[in-house]
């Protein structure tokens, strides 16, 4: 097939890791027959140094006329002053909200190989397998925010957390769906004690779940109760839906189940159109550049996007069993080590290029 895949690399790791996953990539189109044209576009602090801006046009219409989005990380200390004019993470939540991508699937599966990469007990972490549905368009993220000077000359800042009944509901389907392929169990985290949002976000789940998936169980859990329970029964879990914040929170917390945030990747979809996959971590200032950073998150996020956008099953799973391989030979970066030797960036992506090679 012939596809054009958006490169988005952005800042710090962001630049090492998507590196690797071309690698693989261009090997996937070389042994399966494909035709992948890659175009570069700027996003995050490297767009606002070039441009001013953190998503400039060009980008979004490099994006618009692919197939399928790459992106590595944004941000960095270097734009961070809390009066600048713009921020590297503005032009994520942009690309996000104008290409609709309303759900980020966050899968966090803890492989047999790493079981010691994990802060966790192993009998805890052994046979972890969650699918994480976590809304990514609305909630405190895009409701209305504001910041004004007091009469005393003290500030008063404020978001919103605003979901309709439109944006509950498709991500509760989504979710429904994943659930029928699965364990046919779907939990859905929210704070309905205390937020008007999640009184509606759980009656709302509740009538889609009931009307449309009555094969599969459910349940609610408070999001206080949801940060302990991940870590200490997270094989009580299967699908979990929550809103933009919690599983923004609750995935970086989850990624200590497989051992490290550099283990996880994610895919951004929407309705229609491209979907952009990315690691879920950030661009790690505090080991940019030094050419450590695990690229195996974003070489999985490449196997999504093959999955997801190119309907690529095949070609998928090639990625993700050179990745266990890989893992089930020892090989480590340093962030799953655990004080061992560990390889850099670039030696593990070629490590899975070469055993993607041999299968
Ligand atoms: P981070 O995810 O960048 O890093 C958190 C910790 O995890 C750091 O110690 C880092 O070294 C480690 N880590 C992350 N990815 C790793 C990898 N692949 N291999 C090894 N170790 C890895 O989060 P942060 O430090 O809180 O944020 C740094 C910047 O990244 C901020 O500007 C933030 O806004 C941005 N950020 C961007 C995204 C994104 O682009 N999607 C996501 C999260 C954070
Ligand atoms: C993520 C990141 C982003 C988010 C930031 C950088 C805007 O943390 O992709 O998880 O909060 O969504
Ligand atoms: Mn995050």
């Amino acid at each position: 097939m012939r596809a054009q895949i958006a490169l988005l690399p952005g800042d710090g790791i962001g630049v090492e890791v998507v590196a690797e996953a071309e690698k693989l990539l261009l090997a996937v189109a070389a042994k399966f027959g494909h035709e992948f044209s890659f175009v570069r576009g700027l996003i995050g602090g490297c767009a606002i140094d070039a441009t001013g801006e953190a998503l400039p046009d060009e980008t979004l219409s490099i994006c618009r006329a692919s197939q399928a989005i790459l992106l590595g990380a944004v941000g960095g200390p270097k734009w961070d002053n809390p009066s600048a004019k713009t921020r590297p993470e503005a032009g994520l939540l942009k690309i996000r909200k104008e290409l609709g991508l309303f759900a980020n699937v966050r899968p966090i599966k803890a492989s047999p190989y790493l079981v010691q990469a994990s802060p966790l007990k192993t009998e805890i972490v052994a046979g972890v397998d969650i699918l994480f549905f976590r809304e990514l368009t609305g909630g405190l993220y895009f409701g209305e925010s504001g910041r004004k000077t007091n009469p005393d000359g003290s500030e008063t800042a404020f978001n919103t957390m605003i979901y309709s009944t439109h944006e509950i509901e498709r991500i509760v389907r989504l979710a429904g769906q994943a659930a029928r392929g699965r364990r046919k169990k779907v939990t859905s985290v929210d704070k309905a004690n205390v937020l008007e949002v999640s009184r509606l976000w759980r009656q709302t789940f509740d009538r889609v779940m009931q009307a449309e998936f009555p094969d599969v169980q459910t349940e609610h859990v408070l999001i206080d109760a949801m940060a302990m329970h991940l870590i200490s029964k997270p094989k009580n879990f299967d699908v979990v839906v929550t809103e933009n914040l919690f599983g923004d929170i609750l995935t970086d917390e989850g990624s200590m189940l497989p051992g490290s945030m550099g283990l996880l990747p994610s895919a951004s979809l929407g309705a229609d159109g491209p979907g952009l996959y990315e690691p879920i971590h950030g661009s790690a200032p505090d080991i940019a550049g030094k050419g450590i950073a695990n690229p195996l998150a974003t070489i999985l996020a490449a196997a999504m996007l093959l999955r997801h956008s190119l309907h690529l099953e095949t070609e998928a799973v090639a990625i993700e069993k050179a990745v266990d391989h890989v893992l089930s030979r020892g090989h480590r970066t340093a962030d799953i080590a655990g004080g061992g030797p560990a390889v850099s960036t670039v030696r593990m992506g070629e490590l899975v290029l070469e055993a993607f090679l041999a299968v």
